[in-house]
């Protein structure tokens, strides 16, 4: 156990998908996992381990923006011994190639503050993606039809934002898209030397305005669970 999860020692699989909604962390289990048991509820926030084609696998929500994902990957990380870390989630579009209900694969996670910011000071760190994870991603995505892109993502403090000229600045310097998340899941990974990768649906769009309905989330989300598994799994 630890501050902010109930699991006990071993409860924890190696390899963890992170999807920012504890409900959607129950979903992905009830319908891509096998035996999947609760393994925690602390605040809410439940995760869940079972087995994927025989492998050992906990889904567990991180929740929103990068201070509470960075308690649960730490937690993850220096409690449990979490190797692989996949955050399965949306973002906004930020492209005008990219449509609503297409996959991000997030090469680079673009970020002005984060919960690692402090450490960092004058430097502007470049959090990137576990290349073997982002190779077996995009293979799987390419074999499954889904369409797909790879490049850099911006990992946003605010869902309300207020400084147009950040996301237009974004925009012109060829980012996907937008979520607030990413950046600190890979500054962790990269600090503790373990995998990690963000899979992303775009559920709306900052330029066209569109966004998907409840129901359409829940299909494409399917896609990023398939698609995070085989990655977390393709060189075993
Ligand atoms: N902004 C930030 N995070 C998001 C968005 C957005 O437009 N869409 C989904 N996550």
């Amino acid at each position: 156990m630890t501050i902010h999860i109930g699991a006990k020692p071993g409860d924890i699989a190696e390899t963890v998908l992170m999807p920012g909604d504890p409900y959607r962390a129950k979903w992905a289990a009830e319908n891509f996992l096998q035996d999947a048991k609760l393994v925690n509820d602390v605040r809410g926030m439940l995760g869940f381990t079972g087995t994927w084609n025989g492998h050992r696998v906990t889904i567990q929500g991180s929740g929103m923006g990068m201070p509470s994902l960075s308690i649960y990957v730490n937690e993850l990380i220096t409690q449990y011994d979490a190797k692989t870390l996949i955050r399965i989630g949306s973002c906004g579009g930020m492209q005008p190639h990219v449509g609503i209900r297409d996959v991000i694969i997030a090469m680079t996670a673009t970020t002005i503050t984060s919960p690692s910011s402090g450490i960092f000071r004058e430097m502007n760190y470049a959090p990137c993606a576990d290349w073997s994870l982002l190779r077996a991603a995009v293979a799987a995505a390419e074999a499954m039809g889904t369409t797909t892109h790879v490049g850099g993502i911006y990992s946003s403090d605010v869902f309300y934002a207020e400084r147009p000229d950040l996301d237009e600045q974004m925009t012109r310097h060829g980012i996907l898209g937008v979520e607030m998340e990413a950046a600190e899941l890979y500054t962790l990974a990269a600090r503790h030397k373990r995998r990690a990768l963000a899979v992303l649906t775009v559920s709306d769009h900052l330029q066209t305005g569109e966004a998907l309905s409840a129901a359409d989330r829940e299909g494409s989300f399917g896609d990023m669970v398939e698609i995070a598994l085989e990655a977390a799994f393709a060189d075993v």
